[in-house]
Formats: structure tokens, C-alpha cells, sequence
């Protein structure tokens, strides 16, 4: 269908002989964000940076607004148009605030504002402050905000983000979730890895939720919300961590 922004098709992945990614498939439609839930070691990691190439055993089909980017280069994969902000942040510690967002400049994309330095200043305005320190020397908040900045520079068409909120403190968190949703309101597509499930509530239109490699539920965020028996098997407690 041509709204959807990303179509997963029997996406399998492994390491070694561990077949820890076994036919997962959900759409992402184009404005949308769908948070991919699961427990620790569930997959979600091996599912956004299969989507992106960068899991060197991999087979199904990936489209990107109905093309398909399953065999291509990861690097060629972010010129399409995925970005991927990974867990654990990977900016680059040596550079400034302001190298790490100008190495990661891709072209713009027809019929969408172009990303730039200023743009991810007025998003961010604390990045403007600390533009000439090393990003190594910023706060986890600050090296996250660094890194969904990064991300956005490649101007993408969707945007993964894996676990963003992870070990920040609840008025961060809560920075980090404004900024989504404000990507969100213009016309971002995101996929939103999050143990958070408060925080995957507030912002989710969709979610897919992953159990040992194997999607257990894609469909609408309401659904999860009330199904107290589905959290609890395949989530943990309420409320995430
Ligand atoms: N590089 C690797 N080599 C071998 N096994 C790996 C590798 N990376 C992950 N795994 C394994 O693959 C499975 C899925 O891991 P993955 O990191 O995708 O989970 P996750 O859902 O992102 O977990 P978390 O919530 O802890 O980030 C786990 O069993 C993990 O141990
Ligand atoms: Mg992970």
C-alpha cells in the first residue's frame, strides 16, 4: 500500500547459528509512530539494525515507502532514507557537538524541509550551547539529544530510534518524548524501541511486540494499553523497567 512508510516481510536474522529473528513482519504507515516492545534479549535491537543492514546474516523482505532496501548496504540504506539512532547512543565522543551533526549531512528530501544545523539547534536548544564541546564530555540526556540530531541530519524518511529513553532521569525522559512527538506532528515516521511502556503509551499510534525473536502482537496501541494479560506476559510490569 503506498501510505506505508516501511513494510517488514518474514524478517529473520542470526548470529553464528543463533536464529534469533524468526518472521517478524509488521507495517509502519507514512506520519506514524509504532513503538517495537519486548523484553531484554527479545530482538528488538537485531530487528532495527537488520532494517538498516547491519546484521551480516539476515533474510525476508524490507520496503521503504514500496521499495526494497533488503539486500542493499547499510550505508546505502541511510542514503534511501532509514535512520537509525542505536542503543547506547554511539556519538562520536571525540568531536564537538557541532562535528558530529555536520559528518552525518546527507541531500535533502523532495517535498520535505531539509534538516540543517540551525534546525536541530531550535529542536535542541541546548545542543547550541555546548555546539564546540566534545561530545564525550555531555550528559546522557545532552549525548542523546546529540544523537536523535545526528540522526536527523541524514533529512530521514523513517526514523529508528532504540530505546532513547534508556537510563535518563524522568524530566529527560519526558524532553526526549516532547521532542517525538513534535517530530511526530511533522510527519516524521518513527519506529520507537522502548522498555519504557509508559512513554511507548503516550506516543504510539501502533506497536509490534517481540518474545524471544517472534512477533506476539502487531496492531493498534489502544489494544496493548488494555490488555493487561498480553503486558504482563510479554512485557513485565506496567510501566516499564
Ligand atoms: N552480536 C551478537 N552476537 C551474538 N548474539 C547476539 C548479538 N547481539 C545480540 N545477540 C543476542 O540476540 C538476542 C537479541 O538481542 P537484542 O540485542 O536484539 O535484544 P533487545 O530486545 O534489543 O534487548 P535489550 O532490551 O536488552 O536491548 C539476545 O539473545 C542477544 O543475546
Ligand atoms: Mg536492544
Amino acid at each position: 500500500m503506498a501510505s506505508d512508510a516501511l513494510a517488514i516481510e518474514g524478517l529473520n536474522a542470526w548470529y553464528g547459528d543463533s536464529h534469533v529473528l524468526q518472521d517478524v513482519s509488521f507495517r509502519l504507515r507514512d506520519g506514524e509512530i509504532l513503538a517495537l516492545l519486548g523484553r531484554n534479549g527479545a530482538g528488538k535491537s537485531t530487528c532495527v539494525m537488520s532494517l538498516m543492514g547491519l546484521v551480516a546474516r539476515r533474510a525476508g523482505d524490507v520496503r521503504l515507502f514500496g521499495e526494497s532496501v533488503a539486500r542493499l548496504a547499510p550505508e546505502t540504506i541511510s542514503r534511501r532514507g532509514i535512520g537509525l539512532v542505536p542503543q547506547g547512543r554511539r556519538i562520536f565522543s571525540t568531536l564537538t557537538v557541532r562535528e558530529n551533526l555536520l559528518v552525518a549531512k546527507l541531500p535533502p528530501r523532495a517535498g520535505r524541509a531539509a534538516w540543517n544545523i540551525e534546525r536541530i539547534y531550535d529542536l535542541f536548544p541546548r545542543l547550541r550551547e555546548r555546539e564546540r564541546q566534545l561530545a564525550g564530555s555531555m550528559s546522557g540526556g545532552e549525548q542523546q539529544m546529540l544523537a536523535i540530531g545526528r540522526a536527523l541530519m541524514g533529512n530521514p524518511r523513517v526514523l529508528l530510534l532504540d530505546e532513547p529513553s534508556e537510563g535518563l532521569a524522568p524530566l529527560i525522559v519526558a524532553e526526549v518524548g516532547r521532542t517525538i512527538a513534535r517530530l511526530k506532528s511533522e510527519g516524521q515516521s518513527i519506529v520507537l524501541v522502548e522498555q519504557n511502556l509508559r512513554v511507548a503509551l503516550d506516543l504510539a499510534d501502533s506497536a509490534v511486540i517481540l518474545t524471544t525473536g517472534r512477533c506476539v502482537y502487531a496492531g493498534s496501541i489502544e489494544d496493548v494499553r488494555d490488555n493487561e494479560a498480553l503486558i504482563a506476559q510479554n512485557l513485565g510490569v506496567f510501566g516499564g523497567h
